[in-house]
């Protein structure tokens, strides 16, 4: 589509909805070990404006990505040919299998600002916005958590990748100025505020390429189901994240191997960190939060071994530019870090980070600062 064609696409759309990017505050490679996780929305978004057909056609249009994609509501396979529309044709299909009937076609368009393959999850606000959209247009009455489900398994049976449930579930359920403590194992959640006085959290992305993530990070959730069969012969638990801090040393021993330790050790001590975490920000306990990210990105660097020298630089830089802690968010492997930073100093802040970043990287990297928003919606 050309600027004009879009301009008129856009002005006449039946309906629109949004859908925001998320930062995981703590709690990292925690959802598919059923703990808690602390994720909020930020004013990023992802919009997508839908207008109704008559015959049974679904076409999928893009600013960011050429071409349109279109399939039919009655032929609705996995095709690679589909690229990034695999996620709102996998909506379709998965609801499709559960019985769900669509009378007539859409054509939709999607405009993003969320930077994609940025560990942001452009990828959950797409899931997302789609199953709104298909729930609000066709009737399905699908409430936040049945979309956060189906969107799940959109990532997990259609798409193959065995991603928790977190980013499916902020995107769906996040609340202005409030992070979502999750339990991922129950999904039962509550809200905790994060307006914290002179302080805010700021996005820093690295602009590193991110490459063959999906099989790393399958790698990993194979690594944490490996030692978590281990340690049920002798441990009566269901997710690693059951297991009790002061266990750790007989775990060693009993799973007999460092790396999968490692896996376990970070996995442990993280839980612990997001239960101190949600207590701090009830508090406005700036200091401990700050202390609290920075040994959580120790640990996924250390233990769990998903940062590499792009995030740990821009950790590096935002310590040394004044923030009073800072961490990766989402993956790892490359994509962002998150800061807690005094909202008075935020310019010098910026300029601090890119000149460090920028000269031991030769990368310039972006600095994000953003709102905390609610999650989905029409608009
Ligand atoms: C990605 C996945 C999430 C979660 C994070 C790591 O964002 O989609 O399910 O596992 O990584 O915490």
């Amino acid at each position: 589509m050309n600027e004009q064609e879009i301009k008129d696409f856009k002005e006449s759309a039946n309906k629109k909805f949004r859908a925001p990017a998320r930062i995981n505050l703590i709690g990292e490679h925690i959802d598919y070990n059923g703990g808690l996780v602390l994720p909020a929305c930020v004013s990023l978004y992802l919009t997508a404006y839908v207008k109704y057909r008559d015959d049974n056609t679904i076409r999928f249009m893009s600013r960011g990505f050429d071409g349109e994609i279109k399939t039919y509501l009655n032929r609705l396979q996995y095709n690679p040919r589909f690229k990034w529309a695999i996620y709102p044709i996998g909506i379709f299909y998965i609801l499709t299998n559960m019985g769900y009937k669509f009378e007539h076609g859409l054509d939709i368009y999607y405009e993003s600002d969320i930077p994609s393959g940025s560990g942001l999850s452009s990828s959950a606000a797409i899931l997302d916005v789609t199953g709104l959209l298909v729930s609000n247009i066709y009737g399905l009455n699908l409430s936040k958590l049945d979309i956060v489900k189906v969107a799940k398994a959109v990532e997990n049976d259609y798409c193959s990748l065995k991603s928790g449930i977190m980013d499916q579930a902020i995107i769906a359920l996040g609340k202005k100025n409030n992070a979502l403590l999750l339990n991922c194992n129950t999904l039962q959640y509550s809200y905790k505020n994060m307006e914290l006085n002179d302080y805010r959290f700021v996005i820093l992305k690295t602009n590193k390429p991110r490459k063959l993530i999906e099989s790393k990070y399958n790698e990993r959730v194979d690594e944490c189901n490996k030692s978590l069969n281990i340690i049920k012969t002798k441990y009566n638990i269901k997710t690693l994240c059951e297991i009790d801090p002061d266990t750790l040393d007989d775990i060693y021993n009993l799973l007999n191997d460092d790396l999968l330790f490692k896996r376990v050790k970070h996995v442990v001590t993280e839980q612990k960190r997001v239960k101190d975490f949600a207590l701090a920000l009830e508090n406005g306990d700036v200091q401990s939060l700050g202390k609290l990210l920075n040994e959580s990105h120790e640990s996924l660097r250390v233990d769990y071994e998903v940062t590499g020298i792009h995030l740990d630089t821009i950790v590096e830089a935002a310590i040394t530019s004044g923030a009073v802690g800072a961490r990766m968010t989402g993956a790892g492997f490359g994509g962002c870090g998150i800061a807690l930073v005094n909202k008075n100093k935020l310019d010098d802040f910026r300029n601090n980070v890119i000149e460090y970043y920028s000269k031991k990287l030769e990368i310039i990297p972006d600095v994000y600062i953003v709102d905390i928003v609610d999650g989905v919606e029409e608009i």
